[in-house]
């Protein structure tokens, strides 16, 4: 039996029965330097950035990497060299992303709490724009701006109230939800940022949620961003850039969101018949980018067989992956070595180390395993480590970017003293 194509594909796969990501050997990798293990491909990262590229080709259009997604250096830096803006959050996520090389004038500042001092760094850096999420806000970014004597460009997000159908916490264009600013207040919000002297009306932008897999949010979103539009330019106030956010999702268990080229396309179609094909475009993605690049290499630690659950224990564990504890969300678990005979399986929770039973990485997985063997789990390159954390003083662990043959280590493991790093005692 051949080897089954894995999410990933084809930059992470089996040869020989092994697993590789693109020409490197996990095995060899998690050897060299210890697991959990965090590895990306190049490759995939740069193919997917390059679907929205064929799909905005000939058009004035910008992709600002949502860099909450993974915003390892390397990883912003990779994505800069290849002439990506970023979505930002925080000033943290400024500092990190001018860290790795971006240009100042290409970053989009999102998030519904920026802090005054946030504001105010990011208008002394020069950003492109300040996505404002509420009126309190918009008041707060203009005393900031009139006190440096600058103005800042600014676009709001407009909650269009549309279902991305996704899970709930990753929703964020409804009614319900703490984003953006409700449709029907939008125009006169927008009357009210013009009239003020430390703003400058530039954009207009929204963002529905995250792991889409259908195309129809996105088609109804932009219908009703295209409305506002209209009334907001009727009113004398021109938009010269339109903000889609991100959201579009990947395969995590045989998830098929629409490929980005081809989702761009029918968008495009809208826009065009709706005469706004030739205005600036800007989309915020993250997972898309990187989320099928990367895998988290993990050792069989125990097995322990129970009465009512077979358990295989790791060495990630929920700091390290915290997407099914926080999300119940599915990542595929795979082991290094493909057996093509069919070895008999056994059904496992596969579980990490933390003390509490939240910390699951998978649950009833048949996996043919022994203390010892190596698992991977995968689509792990978006909201893994940059949602990573230290609970119970568990170290980071290490990044490699993979570039064909090559392997790069981009951060190394956590030692003691980045753990206790700042801290006193008394
Ligand atoms: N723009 C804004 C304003 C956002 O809030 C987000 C994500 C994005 C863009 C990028 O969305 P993406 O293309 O990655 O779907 N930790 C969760 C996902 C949280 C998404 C938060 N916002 C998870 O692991 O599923």
């Amino acid at each position: 039996m051949s080897a089954p194509q894995l999410p990933g594909h084809p930059h992470v796969h089996y040869q020989q029965d092994q697993l590789q990501v693109e020409g490197c050997d996990l095995g060899e990798l998690a050897s060299l330097h210890g697991t959990p293990l965090f590895v990306y491909s190049k490759a995939s990262m740069l193919g997917a950035l390059a679907a929205y590229q064929r799909g905005f080709a000939g058009r004035n259009a910008r992709v600002c990497y949502a860099m909450k997604a993974n915003s390892s250096l390397a990883i912003l830096q990779l994505f800069a060299k290849a002439g990506c803006g970023f979505d930002i959050v925080s000033g943290g996520e400024l500092a990190r992303v001018l860290a790795a090389g971006a240009q100042a004038d290409k970053v989009i500042f999102s998030g519904v709490g920026k802090t005054r001092t946030e504001m105010a760094v990011a208008l002394k850096a020069g950003i492109c724009c300040f996505n404002v999420e509420s009126e309190a806000e918009i008041d707060v970014l203009n005393e900031v701006a009139l006190g440096l004597n600058l103005q800042a460009p600014i676009s709001i997000r407009v909650n269009p109230n549309v279902d991305p159908k996704t899970h709930p916490y990753i929703s964020t264009g409804l009614k319900g939800n703490k984003f953006g600013i409700a449709h029907e207040r939008t125009l006169m919000t927008y009357q009210r940022a013009a009239a003020l002297a430390g703003l400058r009306v530039v954009g207009i932008d929204c963002h529905i949620g995250s792991q889409i897999t259908e195309e129809t949010p996105y088609l109804d979103a932009m219908d009703r961003m295209l409305d506002l539009v209209e009334s907001i330019e009727a009113a004398g106030i021109p938009i010269h850039h339109i903000d889609f956010g991100g959201g579009l999702g990947i395969n995590y268990n045989g998830d098929t969101p629409p490929a980005a080229d081809a989702l761009w396309h029918k968008l495009l179609v809208k826009l065009d018949a709706r005469g706004f094909g030739q205005r600036q475009l800007m989309i915020e993605p993250g997972r898309s980018l990187v989320g099928n690049a990367g895998v988290c290499v993990t050792e069989v630690l125990y097995m322990k067989p129970g009465e009512q659950k077979n358990f295989c224990i790791v060495d990630a564990a929920m700091n390290d992956l915290p997407r099914p504890a926080m999300y119940q969300a599915f990542h595929t678990i795979v082991p290094l070595q493909y057996s093509p005979t069919q070895p008999s399986t056994e059904v496992f929770d596969v579980v990490g180390p933390v003390c509490e039973s939240g910390d699951w990485i998978g649950h009833g997985r048949e996996l043919a395993v022994k203390a010892g063997d190596r698992l991977a789990v995968l689509s792990a390159g978006a909201y893994c480590m940059s949602m990573s954390s230290n609970y119970n003083s568990r170290p980071k662990a290490a990044e490699i970017l993979v570039d064909g043959t090559n392997s790069h280590l981009i951060r190394q493991r956590d030692e003691f003293a980045d753990q206790i790093r700042g801290e006193k005692l008394l």
